[in-house]
């Protein structure tokens, strides 16, 4: 197997899809390796979660920063210093400057909880439930300097239900996301995503449905 790829994962509360990505990388033959968690808030719970799991964890309080910018140089300089290759956030809710976007250019995956590009930004499924859709979902693309954009990587529909509350949807949203952001992850960090303008097309080479990691499952 080709060298597992370093990734350092963005969090700024809970870190659930965190742990599901720990999960994964436990795999053998998961091509992830986690070299660190850095959150934008010192209170996350999520550090100390990956701090159990033996995972290099940093608080870089954006609040201590006078600027987005020096705030992410530092960011900058905690990922490139943990040798990351490939910067995968998972509930960072900070916006990023263009400049550092850029700088990770087809090098950062970003999850959201929404068929993007349908309810960018925040409150999805209140705004998907007000919208009446009958399918939810995720979505794990490729980042680019707009907010919620950006070449699509895989994406997992739930059923809207009815009598869903925003908490309803939110837990079944969040199930399939602990599910879709490891396979997501797998097929972009095996190089079996390829970036083509703003689509990502799946090598088929790469992509086995016998994988139980596999996305959609076959059932
Ligand atoms: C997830 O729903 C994610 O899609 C969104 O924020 C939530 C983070 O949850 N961006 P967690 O911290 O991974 O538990």
């Amino acid at each position: 197997m080709a060298a597992k790829k370093r990734i350092g994962i963005l969090i700024s509360g809970r870190g659930s899809n965190m742990v599901s990505l720990i999960e994964a990388a436990r795999l053998p033959d998961y091509p992830v390796e986690i070299a660190c968690v850095v959150s934008n808030r010192p209170d996350a719970a999520g550090l100390d979660r990956a701090r159990a799991e033996g995972i290099p964890a940093i608080a870089i309080d954006h609040k201590l920063f006078p600027s987005r910018e020096a705030f992410e140089a530092e960011l900058d300089a905690a990922l490139r210093g943990a040798g990351v290759e490939l910067v995968v956030c998972a509930g960072f809710m900070r916006k990023m400057t263009a400049g550092f976007v850029e700088s990770w250019r087809d090098a950062m995956l970003n999850i959201h909880p929404s068929l993007l590009p349908s309810f960018k930004g925040l409150d999805t499924h209140a705004r998907a439930l007000a919208a009446g859709v009958k399918v939810a979902g995720c979505t794990v693309h490729v980042v680019r300097p707009e907010l919620d954009s950006g070449p699509i990587v895989a994406q997992a529909a739930v059923p809207v239900l009815d009598g869903d509350t925003e908490e309803s949807l939110a837990a079944r949203v969040l199930a399939a996301e602990h599910r879709l952001y490891p396979h997501a992850l797998k097929l972009f960090a095996s190089g079996g995503a390829v970036i083509s303008g703003e689509r990502v097309e799946a090598d088929q080479g790469l992509v086995n449905p016998a994988d139980p990691l596999f996305w959609p499952p076959l059932d």
